[in-house]
C-alpha cells in the first residue's frame, strides 16, 4: 500500500476541549477519509507529567476515546490505539536516545520552559526525552503527516532531525514527517491567555453541558476597553471574537465590524457565540452519550486498533534490527 500515513494523538490526562478541536481534531475528521490514519491515546507520554496519577491516566484513555468518537472520528476509517500497548515504541525510544545529545533536547522551547531557563533541578529524565519518544510514536508506523497544534512544532523539528540521523547512521528506514497545522493552531483561552488549556482552567470541554457552556461564556473576559455597550471595541483582543472566527467564520466579519463600531454589545455577542457553541457541541454530546452506553464497542475498537498498530510496529522493528545488524537469532 502506497497511501501516506497520518499519525497524531493526545495525552490522556483530561477530556479534550475546544482548543484541541480547532487545533487538530477537526482536521483529523477530514484526513481520515484521505489517508491511512492512526490516532494514539498517549498514556505513556501522559506519565511524563502525571507519573503519580496512573489511575487518572487510565480513566482518560476511555474518556478521550469517547471524545474522538463524539467529534466524528470513525473507527471504520481511523485506527485508534493505546500507546503503552505498543512496546516497540519504547524500544525505538531507547535506540533513538543513544544518538540524541542532551544539548539538542535542552534547546527545545517546551523543555526549556519546564526546566526554568536551562536548570536541570526540576527536570525529569523522561520529560527531557519527550521529543525522542514522540519520534518513536511517529516512526513505528512510518507516518509522514502529523496534524498538531502550534505548541508541537519544535517537537516535530526534533523528529525530523532524529529520523535523518537514524537513516544516515544505519540505513534509510524512515520517511521524514511533516507537521500539518490547522487554520487555528492555537486557540485563545476564556481568560484571554494565548492558549486554551485545561491546566490553566480557561477551556470549554467538548463534553461540557449546555449550562456549563453558557456559564463559561458569560464569565469570559472581553475587550477591557468596552465598558459601555456602545464603546468601540477591539475584536482582536477579545477571545469571544476569536471563537466566532474559529467556529462560525461566516458571521465573523459582521461581528468584527459591529464590535469596532460599537453597534453590538458584549452581552449580545456572547449570546451569539453561546448559540454557536451549543450547535457545535450539542450533537457531539449526543454522540458521546450513545457510545457511553456501548462499553463493549469501545473496548473492541481499542483492541482492534491496537492490534493493527502492533502488527505494523513489529514489522518496522524487524527492519530496524536488520539495518542496525542486531537481528541475532535469524
Ligand atoms: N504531545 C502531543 C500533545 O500534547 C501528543 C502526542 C504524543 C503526539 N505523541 C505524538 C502528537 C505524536 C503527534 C505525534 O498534543
Amino acid at each position: 500500500m502506497t497511501q501516506e500515513r497520518v499519525l497524531t494523538g493526545d495525552r490522556t490526562t483530561g477530556r479534550l476541549h475546544l482548543g484541541h478541536y480547532a487545533g487538530s481534531l477537526q482536521n483529523r475528521v477530514q484526513l481520515q477519509h484521505q489517508y491511512d490514519t492512526f490516532i494514539m491515546l498517549a498514556d505513556v507520554q501522559a506519565l511524563t507529567t502525571h507519573f503519580d496519577r496512573p489511575e487518572l491516566i487510565r480513566e482518560h484513555v476511555r474518556e478521550v476515546a469517547l471524545d474522538y468518537l463524539a467529534v466524528g472520528i470513525d473507527p471504520e476509517h481511523a485506527n485508534i490505539f493505546i500507546q503503552s500497548m505498543i512496546p516497540e515504541i519504547a524500544e525505538l525510544t531507547v535506540f533513538f536516545s543513544m544518538f540524541v545529545k542532551v544539548n539538542h533536547l535542552r534547546h527545545n522551547p517546551t523543555i526549556k520552559a519546564e526546566s526554568r531557563g536551562g536548570s536541570f533541578d526540576e527536570l525529569y529524565y523522561g520529560f527531557l526525552g519527550y521529543p525522542i519518544s514522540q519520534t518513536a510514536d511517529i516512526t513505528f508506523c512510518k507516518a509522514t503527516i502529523i496534524p498538531v497544534g502550534e505548541d508541537q512544532l519544535p517537537h516535530l523539528e526534533s523528529s525530523r532531525y532524529i529520523v535523518r540521523r537514524f537513516n544516515e547512521l544505519y540505513g534509510p528506514v524512515f520517511p521524514e514527517p511533516q507537521a500539518l497545522l490547522s487554520k487555528f493552531p492555537r486557540l485563545i483561552g476564556l481568560d484571554g491567555n494565548a492558549k486554551m488549556s485545561k491546566s490553566l482552567g480557561n477551556a470549554i470541554a467538548l463534553s461540557a453541558s449546555s449550562e456549563e457552556i453558557a456559564l463559561k461564556v458569560r464569565k469570559a473576559v472581553t475587550d477591557p476597553a468596552r465598558i459601555h455597550k456602545n464603546d468601540p471595541g477591539h475584536p482582536e483582543r477579545c477571545p469571544i471574537y476569536h471563537y466566532h472566527q474559529a467556529f462560525r467564520a461566516d458571521e465573523a466579519a459582521e461581528i468584527h465590524a459591529a464590535c469596532e463600531q460599537g453597534t453590538i454589545g458584549c452581552t449580545e455577542c456572547k449570546h451569539r457565540i453561546t448559540k454557536t457553541l451549543q450547535d457545535l457541541l450539542g450533537p457531539m454530546r449526543e454522540r458521546r452519550a450513545a457510545y457511553e452506553t456501548k462499553r463493549g464497542f469501545v473496548d473492541e475498537m481499542l483492541q482492534h486498533g491496537t492490534e493493527r498498530a502492533r502488527g505494523i510496529a513489529r514489522h518496522t522493528m524487524e527492519e530496524v534490527r536488520e539495518v542496525m545488524g542486531i537481528q541475532y537469532f535469524k
